[in-house]
């Protein structure tokens, strides 16, 4: 920063694309708070794209001339590998991706570069942008969900008849099969591609030509630039396209969803791999040691996983908290929407190719699991299950007898099986021995053959029927 120059020489010192109102340039302080080009060079290619439709359309319209619009489109050419090769210096000086673009083209063609700006504004131009980065990004992240998916079949189909405890208040519950769980969080993973794909449906309008806010006077072509941009409409209300941010708030949404659904499943994975359970274990490639206890074996990737969900649901806070009370229609706020949902993106890229790779890489202990699977009289409900269907008991007293019959095994110290039928009979004089038969973990799984249920013959189907899906 100088001190003050004479009155005809301050014009270069402020903006020089904005600055013909200004005398003076900006404090030191302004400067920083006002630059967003540390995050949104993010956008170039978004940017010159909706430059190159926006150009193709205002010489279509004649409202630019040949000669202008060939050199400019030329040029974008070179300012986009420019970026791309690393070779263009961002100056906080001109605030954001869109100057800088306009201003090294001004380099490279001279004056024509001026009338790109012709019927368009920074407003309706980051709105289209921004649609465009997160489109992008929406369709990385369903790749990225479609390989989790895949992997997620491939396990369960591994694990199909594999024996487990399942949970209810993380007390063991009843025997499930492994390749049941893990289908349990393909249905998650698949309602969330579904969020996804309906929040690019609606994002995918496009707001070009809105202008600064109230629409142009030039003759522009909406449906052109938008058609160009494979939007699939351009957005019906000037005010709402530089205004609106739901597309953003949106996509977070279903990212928040994601990544809770992806922490649930890292925070399983993270008590799974513990000696405690010992149902998992991960290789080499997806666990860490430590630095001071020899026989460590961490899961880090998975409890960073876990962690990321916090910086996603943060950005969809944050990004929540910007829009709340905004009149409209644009307001600088809204240049805090992209560092939130650029850094939620990156989280969620991450977590989701590392839980890929884990769900990949884990081994299951069949023997452990399905011992841990009959520990604490998991099969009483089958035991109240038999009752009903050989005895004719109603089921609250069958349920009922076997209570009364995991008390006795819990005073005996033994399992349901382990109980005589002397011990049976005592309580319900009816039982047989074939009630045995029943108490095992293995049939209790095979018998849970309803819609939706754990029985490996159903794992099987639903494997099948989620990769037909899938494909
Ligand atoms: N960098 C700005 C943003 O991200 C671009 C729009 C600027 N518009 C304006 N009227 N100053 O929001």
């Amino acid at each position: 920063m100088t001190g003050k120059k004479d009155k005809a020489k301050t014009i270069p010192a402020a903006n020089a694309l904005w600055g013909g109102r200004f005398g003076a340039g900006p404090a030191e302080i302004m400067e920083k708070i006002n630059a967003s080009i540390g995050f949104d060079h993010r956008l170039y290619r978004q940017d010159i794209a909706g430059s190159r439709a926006h150009c193709r359309m205002l010489v279509a319209q004649r409202i630019i001339s040949e000669a202008d619009s060939a050199a400019i489109l030329q040029g974008l050419d070179q300012v986009e590998a420019e970026i791309a090769a690393g070779k263009m210096v961002f100056d906080p000086k001109l605030e954001d991706i869109h100057m800088h673009v306009e201003s090294r083209l001004k380099e490279i063609i001279g004056e024509a570069a001026g009338r790109l700006h012709t019927a368009r504004s920074r407003n309706d131009q980051v709105a289209t942008d921004f649609r465009l980065w997160v489109r992008d990004a929406i369709d990385a992240i369903d790749g990225a969900l479609h390989e989790l998916l895949a992997a997620l079949i491939d396990r369960a189909e591994d694990y199909a008849d594999a024996v487990m405890p399942g949970f209810t208040h993380l007390q063991a519950a009843q025997p499930v099969t492994f390749g049941h769980h893990l289908l349990a969080y393909g249905e998650m993973f698949s309602r969330d591609r579904g969020r996804f794909a309906d929040c690019r449906r609606r994002l995918n309008e496009c707001p070009l030509g809105a202008a600064a806010l109230a629409g142009t006077s030039y003759p522009i072509d909406r449906e052109m630039t938008a058609s160009a941009l494979g939007f699939d409409r351009p957005t019906a209300n000037s005010l709402d396209a530089v205004s609106d941010r739901d597309f953003a708030l949106e996509f977070l949404s279903a990212a928040s969803i994601t990544a809770v659904h992806l922490s649930r499943l890292a925070e399983e994975i993270v008590l799974w791999a513990s000696a405690q359970f010992g149902f998992i274990a991960l290789s080499d490639a997806f666990t860490t040691g430590s630095s001071i206890m020899p026989q460590k074996r961490n899961p880090d990737a998975a409890e960073l996983a876990r962690a990321k969900a916090g910086r996603v649901i943060g950005a969809l806070n944050s990004l929540l908290i910007v829009m709340k009370g905004l009149p409209l229609a644009y307001s600088k706020d809204m240049q805090e929407d992209k560092e939130a949902t650029f850094d939620a993106a990156n989280a969620l890229a991450l977590s989701l190719a590392a839980m890929t790779g884990m769900v990949r890489d884990l081994t299951a202990n069949r023997q452990r699991m399905a011992s841990a699977a009959g520990v604490g009289f998991t099969t009483a409900t089958d035991l109240a299950d038999w009752l009903v269907q050989r005895l004719s008991m109603p089921f609250r007293r069958a349920h009922h007898v076997a209570g009364s019959l995991v008390k006795l095994a819990e005073e005996k110290g033994c399992g349901l099986e382990a109980l005589t039928l002397a011990d049976m009979q005592g309580v319900e004089p009816a039982i047989t021995a074939e009630v045995f038969t029943v108490l095992g973990v293995e049939n209790s799984v095979k018998s849970r053959t309803s819609f939706g249920g754990t029985a490996p013959t159903r794992v099987r189907e639903a494997a099948r029927r989620a990769r037909e899906r899938l494909s």
